[in-house]
Formats: structure tokens, C-alpha cells, sequence
């Protein structure tokens, strides 16, 4: 059965020539069972009449916000409730530029601003309008607001031209839209997750730092609640944004971050020691600045704790994953670490010059009792992702 099955989705057709497109995507999201409500912009209707939609969806159409017949019940407060999702399909140029602005003067933007549900547009214009920065600036708004954009692809459009701008097809519609309501691999499951550097201090202003940027970090944490985990994020010194719905304890030296973790890992199933802590820390931090008074100075270190091996030794601890940074001998290396700390999957890359830190690339080779698997090179993000589902496998595997 689809995932579309009984859902109730809003679909918001505004003027788009790509507008004709929006009957064949009525017709095959109630082939996979969905219900569909067509509102429909003064715009849309230039391009398909409400007639066509109406006979398709087996709805009424509705296009005004204030329609004296269904006003009466806050036609646009009632939808805003009603809607699993709200696929804006075609959307113009101009429905962007509404939304991010926040405009609520016809029934479509209304309902958007009313609703707490999903919304999901596809874009559909001339290349040119789509890359223009306005349009650009506000994809990102509605991005940072969490509205899903689907597309659009690139190819011949309508005007004669080429380019990025054409809404996506029916078919990539509908299975987008479909992975919407797929249970993740990791629902139901709480993964505690560490990320980028940690800084041991010298002195009030000094430390030992190192170059990690938590990106890879973040990206998991990202990619984990993407597939469904309750994830908690403890993380170092970054200068990154908490990836939505990802709950972030903020914390600065090893010692710290152990004990953060310590306390959180009863409650997680899948721990991912992703942060690049550091080894030692100076055995006295001097509590007031240090003088540059003599030639030489010593700073003695001391060993930090291993967070990854406390938690891989604990009785009844979560499935733990590791990461080695390896400037040679990558595979040896990481195997031995594998084994060392007692570890159910280790991630390992090369670091040096160009490679792992501060970069928005990289590529891994994952290891665990019997198994292997390269991921290659690819943006932290598209990488995340595969290793979660890679974890979330050996994970279920484990539990079995
Ligand atoms: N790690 C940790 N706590 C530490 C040190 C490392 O949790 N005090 C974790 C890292 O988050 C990473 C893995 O352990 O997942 C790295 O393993 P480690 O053996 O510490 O790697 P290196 O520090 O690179 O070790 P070495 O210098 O011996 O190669």
C-alpha cells in the first residue's frame, strides 16, 4: 500500500503555464489513495479551470478567502487543520515571494500562514526568474522556515528556453511526496551524538584546540533525526546552527562533554562518537593569564578521558560508533580500533592537507565485525545520510 494512503493533502495550484500539469497529479495522488483538496489562486485559474480540478480531485475547488459559502466556517482555518501536507504545485515565482513574505490575502498564502502542517512547494518558472536573487532569497527563508521545496528540474521550458525552472514531473512528485510519510529507519530509536572539537584551557584565554568543525558532527545529527531518531547533540566550540528538532547541549572541554554524555547515554540506543576530542589536557590551568616572563615554558598534559571507550564499555550501553582520523594506514588503523575500544562500527577517514577538516567533503570507510563498506567521496551531508542508514541496518541487525 502507498504511504499516500488516506493522507489528506491540500494541493495549491498557482499561475503557471506548468498549471495543466496539476490535473494528472490530482488524478495519481488519489490513485495512491490520497484525498485531495485543490485551492486554486486567481493566477492558477488563467491556466486550468477549477471545472477540470473539481471533476478530478471530486471536490469542491476553492479559491477565495472570502467566499461567503465556506467563510462562514473559516474556510481557511478549517483547511489549514485538515491538511496532512500542503503541496503548492505549481508554484510561480510570485507564490515564493508571498509566502516568505508572509502575505495572507488569498485563500492559498492564508492557509499556509494557518496551518502547522508540512508545506511542500514546486517551483515552476522561467530559469532566469528562478535564479534571480530575489527568488533565490526567498527559497532560502522558506528553507530556513522548514517549507520542502521539490525541484524544480532543469531542461526545455514552455518560453522557448533552457534551464532550471520547470516543475518536476508528475511521477518525482508523487514519490517525493511519498517519502514524506515513510517511517524513518531510525523511528523510535534515541541516538546520542558528539561533535567537533574540544578545548582544554591553558590559562583564562588560553587552550589546546584542534581544527575540527563539527560539521560531520552536525550532518549526522541532522541525517539521524531526518530518519526519525530522537537525537541529542553534544557538541564543542562550533560555529554552527542546531539542525532542527535535534535537542543541543553545548559544552568546552573533554571533561565536560564526558560527563554530558555519561549522563544522557542511559537514555540512548545508538551512540556516534563523532567529535575530534582532545587526547590530553594541561595537567593546571593557570588561573590567571600567563606572562610571557621567562624563555621557555612547559605545559605538562595529562590524559583526558576516553568518552568512546567508556561508553563501548558500559554493560548494557547503546550500539556505539566511532571514528578514526588517519593521516596513513587507514583500514589497519581503523580495524584496530575497532577491536581495541570494543566498538559495533567504526567510521574512518584520512585527514591532512585539503582532506576531513573544515572541508564540506569527504569519504569514508566504515568497518565492524565482519563487515566493510566504502562511502565515497561526497558532500558531509549525502554522507551522513548513507552512514545512518548503514548504522541503522547494523543497529536492527544487532537487536535481532
Ligand atoms: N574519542 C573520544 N574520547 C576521547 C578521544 C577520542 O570519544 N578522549 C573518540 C572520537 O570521538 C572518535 C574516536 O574516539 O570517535 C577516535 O578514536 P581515537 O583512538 O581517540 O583516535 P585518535 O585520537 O585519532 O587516536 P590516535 O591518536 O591514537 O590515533
Amino acid at each position: 500500500m502507498s504511504s499516500l494512503a488516506n493522507k489528506r493533502i491540500v494541493l495549491g495550484v498557482t499561475g503557471s503555464i506548468a498549471a495543466y500539469k496539476s490535473a494528472e497529479l490530482v488524478r495519481r495522488l488519489r490513485d495512491a489513495g490520497a484525498r485531495v483538496r485543490v485551492v486554486l489562486t486567481d493566477g492558477g485559474a488563467k491556466f486550468i479551470t477549477p471545472l477540470t480540478l473539481q471533476s478530478l480531485s471530486g471536490q469542491p475547488v476553492q479559491q477565495h478567502l472570502l467566499d461567503a459559502g465556506s467563510e462562514a466556517n473559516f474556510g481557511h482555518i478549517e483547511l489549514a487543520r485538515w491538511a496532512d501536507v500542503i503541496l503548492i504545485a505549481p508554484a510561480s515565482a510570485n507564490s515564493l515571494a508571498r509566502l516568505a513574505r508572509g502575505q495572507a490575502d488569498d485563500l492559498l498564502t492564508a492557509v499556509c500562514l494557518a496551518t502547522t502542517t508540512t508545506v511542500v512547494v514546486a517551483p515552476a518558472m522561467n530559469h532566469r526568474m528562478w535564479a534571480h536573487a530575489a527568488t533565490q532569497d526567498n527559497v532560502k527563508t522558506l528553507l530556513q522556515r522548514g517549507v520542502k521545496i521539490f525541484g524544480p528540474a532543469a531542461g526545455d521550458q514552455a518560453c522557448g528556453e533552457t534551464g532550471p525552472g520547470r516543475m518536476l514531473e508528475t511521477d518525482a512528485l508523487v514519490t517525493a511526496l511519498a517519502t514524506l510519510f515513510k517511517p524513518g529507519t531510525l523511528s523510535g530509536t534515541r541516538v546520542l551524538i558528539t561533535a567537533g572539537p574540544t578545548q582544554e584551557a591553558i590559562d583564562p584565554v588560553r587552550f589546546i584546540g584542534n581544527r575540527s568543525s563539527g560539521k560531520m558532527g552536525f550532518a549526522m545529527a541532522r541525517a539521524a533525526q531526518e530518519a526519525g531518531a530522537q537525537v541529542t547533540l553534544v557538541s564543542g566550540p562550533v560555529a554552527l546552527a542546531t539542525p532542527e528538532g535535534v535537542s543541543r547541549i553545548d559544552v568546552r572541554s573533554a571533561r565536560q562533554m564526558h560527563d554530558m554524555v555519561l549522563r544522557h547515554v542511559v537514555d540512548a540506543d545508538i551512540f556516534i562518537a563523532t567529535a575530534a576530542v582532545a587526547d590530553y589536557r594541561p595537567k593546571f590551568a593557570a588561573q590567571e593569564k600567563i606572562k610571557k616572563s621567562r624563555e621557555e615554558l612547559t605545559l605538562d598534559l595529562v590524559r583526558n578521558p576516553d568518552i568512546l571507550a567508556a561508553v563501548a564499555a558500559l554493560k548494557t550501553g547503546p550500539f556505539t560508533v566511532g571514528f578514526a582520523a588517519e593521516t596513513h594506514n587507514l583500514e589497519k588503523n581503523a580495524q584496530e580500533k575497532l577491536l581495541a575500544k570494543s566498538l559495533d562500527m567504526i567510521a574512518a577517514n584520512h585527514v591532512g592537507p585539503q582532506q576531513g577538516f573544515e572541508q564540506d567533503d569527504n569519504a569514508l570507510f566504515v568497518l565492524w565485525r565482519g563487515g566493510r563498506q566504502e562511502l565515497g567521496l561526497a558532500h558531509k551531508d549525502v554522507l551522513a545520510r548513507a552512514l545512518v542508514e548503514l548504522i541503522a541496518q547494523r543497529y536492527r541487525q544487532s537487536k535481532q
